[in-house]
C-alpha cells in the first residue's frame, strides 16, 4: 500500500496549530502579554523589571527591583577567569567564530564550573529558589561573556561592569562610549520586547531538555544553538544584509521579484503564529522611527528608513506579508552602531529572561516531553540476509 509522500505539507508540519502544553508565563491571544501585561504597557519599564515579573510572577516594588538589579549587575562583575581564559585562547585562535556559538559555549562552561546538575530531587518537592538564583545569574553572566568577548577581540583585558542598569551598561560596553537617553530608552525597549514569547522554537527547546530532568544551564545552551537559526533569531541579522544588498529604492522591485520566483524567504517578515501583524514590530517600529528622527545623529540613517518603508508596502501588497520583530530590530541596532554579527546575541541577552522562566516553570509541574511521529516510511518486508541483496 503506498505511503503518504514524506514532504506532503500536513497540518501538523513544523507542530503549526498544535497545542504542545499549559504556561502562566506569556499569552499570544488578542495581543501579547507577560504574566497577563499587555506588552504596550510593559514598555515604559526597565527591562529587569521584566525580567522580575517573568521569573519571579509580578513586578517588582522599588525595594525588590533595586535588590534584584543589584544580584544581576553582581553576576555579571563575577565572570569565572576560566572563562575570561578560554576566551582569550578563542579569540585568538578562532576570532571569526560565530558569536552565538561564544554564548552558548560560554554557558555550557558556567554550568560545567558551577556543577550545575539540574534540580536535587523531585521538582514538586523541591524549592525551585535555587533554580531562580542560577536564571539570575545568567541574566547578568550572558550580557558578560558577550562584553568580555567583545574585549578579548580587541586584545584587551575584560573592563569591569558598570554599577548600572542592563540596557545603558551593555550599550556602553558594546560602544564604548556612554549612550545617550534616548538611544538607551530604545535599546531597553529591544531587550523588552526580545525576552519572551510562549512556546518559540528555542523555548519549546529550553523545556524540552529540562523535562528530561536535565539542569537549566543545558536548557539555555540548547536553546542559543536553537535561536541561530536565520528561520529564527538568526533572521535580525540576515535582514540587515537584505537592505544593504538592496542599497537603493529602484532595486527593491527586481529583488524582491528575484526573492519570490526563487521562492526564497524574506528576513524580518511573517510569523507562524501573526498572520495579521506582530503588536512587537509595530511598537518597535515606532521607537526606531523616534530615535532616527530624534536628531542628526541619525541622519544618514533615514535613508534605510524609507528603503525598509518602500520595502514593506510592496511586500505586503505581493504577499499581504507583514513584519515581525526583527524587522525594526536590526534597523535600530545598526542606528545604535552595534556590528551585525552582535544582533542575534543581544536577542540571547533578553530572552534569558524568557527561556530560565519557562525552565522554571517546566521543572515545577513536570512530565517528560515526548511527542508521537506519523510513520510514512516503508512498508513491513522481510529480512533478506547480505548473501541474497
Ligand atoms: C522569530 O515563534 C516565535 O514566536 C518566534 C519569534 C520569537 O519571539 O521567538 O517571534 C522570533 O523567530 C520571528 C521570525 C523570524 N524569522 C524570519 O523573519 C524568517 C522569515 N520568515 C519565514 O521564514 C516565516 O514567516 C516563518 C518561518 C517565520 C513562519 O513560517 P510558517 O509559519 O511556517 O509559514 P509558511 O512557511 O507556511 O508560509 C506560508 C506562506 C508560504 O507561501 P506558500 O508556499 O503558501 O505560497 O507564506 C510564505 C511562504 O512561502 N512566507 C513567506 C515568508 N513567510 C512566509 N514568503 C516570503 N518571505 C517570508 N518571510
Amino acid at each position: 500500500m503506498p505511503h503518504p509522500s514524506s514532504n506532503q505539507k500536513d497540518t501538523e508540519s513544523g507542530l503549526a496549530g498544535i497545542m504542545a502544553g499549559h504556561t502562566n508565563i506569556c499569552s499570544l491571544d488578542e495581543t501579547l502579554r507577560y504574566r497577563g501585561y499587555a506588552v504596550s504597557d510593559l514598555v515604559q519599564c526597565s527591562f529587569e523589571e521584566i525580567a522580575h515579573l517573568l521569573l519571579w510572577g509580578d513586578l517588582p516594588t522599588a525595594t525588590q527591583l533595586e535588590a534584584f538589579t543589584g544580584r544581576i549587575q553582581h553576576a555579571a562583575q563575577s565572570i569565572p577567569q576560566t572563562v575570561v581564559c578560554c576566551f582569550q585562547g578563542l579569540a585568538e585562535t578562532s576570532p571569526q567564530t560565530s558569536i552565538m556559538d561564544v554564548l552558548r559555549t560560554g554557558v555550557s562552561l558556567l554550568g560545567q564550573l558551577e556543577c550545575d546538575n539540574g534540580p536535587k530531587e523531585s521538582p514538586r518537592a523541591h524549592d525551585l529558589s535555587q533554580e531562580r538564583m542560577k536564571a539570575e545569574q545568567l541574566l547578568g553572566q550572558v550580557p558578560a561573556l558577550l562584553a568580555t568577548w567583545i574585549d578579548c577581540l580587541r586584545g584587551e583585558s575584560p573592563s569591569r561592569w558598570p554599577n548600572k542598569p542592563l540596557a545603558p551598561a551593555l550599550l556602553e560596553k558594546l560602544c564604548h562610549t556612554k549612550a545617550s537617553n534616548i538611544a538607551t530608552t530604545v535599546f531597553n525597549t529591544t531587550l523588552i520586547l526580545y525576552a519572551e514569547h510562549e512556546f518559540n522554537a528555542s523555548t519549546f527547546v529550553a523545556r524540552t531538555v529540562t523535562s528530561t530532568g536535565s539542569d537549566m544551564h543545558s536548557g539555555v545552551t540548547a536553546a542559543i544553538g536553537t535561536l541561530k537559526g536565520p528561520l529564527h533569531g538568526g533572521a535580525n541579522e540576515k535582514v540587515l544584509h537584505q537592505l544593504m544588498d538592496i542599497g537603493v529604492p529602484e532595486n527593491i522591485e527586481p529583488w524582491l521579484a528575484r526573492k519570490l520566483n526563487d521562492h526564497e524567504v524574506v528576513m524580518g517578515f511573517g510569523h507562524r503564529i501573526y498572520k495579521t501583524g506582530d503588536i512587537r514590530a509595530d511598537l518597535l517600529g515606532d521607537a526606531c522611527h523616534r530615535l532616527i528622527y530624534s536628531d542628526s545623529t541619525y541622519e544618514k540613517h533615514q535613508k534605510l528608513e524609507k528603503l525598509a518603508y518602500k520595502l514593506e508596502q510592496l511586500l505586503f501588497e505581493k504577499k499581504e506579508l507583514r513584519p515581525n520583530l526583527d524587522w525594526p530590530a536590526a534597523r535600530v541596532y545598526h542606528a545604535l552602531g552595534l556590528p551585525i554579527n552582535l544582533f542575534t546575541p543581544l536577542f540571547v541577552v533578553a530572552r534569558v529572561s524568557g527561556w530560565t522562566s519557562h525552565i522554571i516553570e517546566q521543572m515545577g509541574n513536570n512530565r517528560l516531553i515526548r511527542p508521537l511521529a506519523k510513520y510514512v516510511g516503508q512498508a513491513p518486508r522481510p529480512y533478506v540476509s547480505i548473501e541474497d541483496r
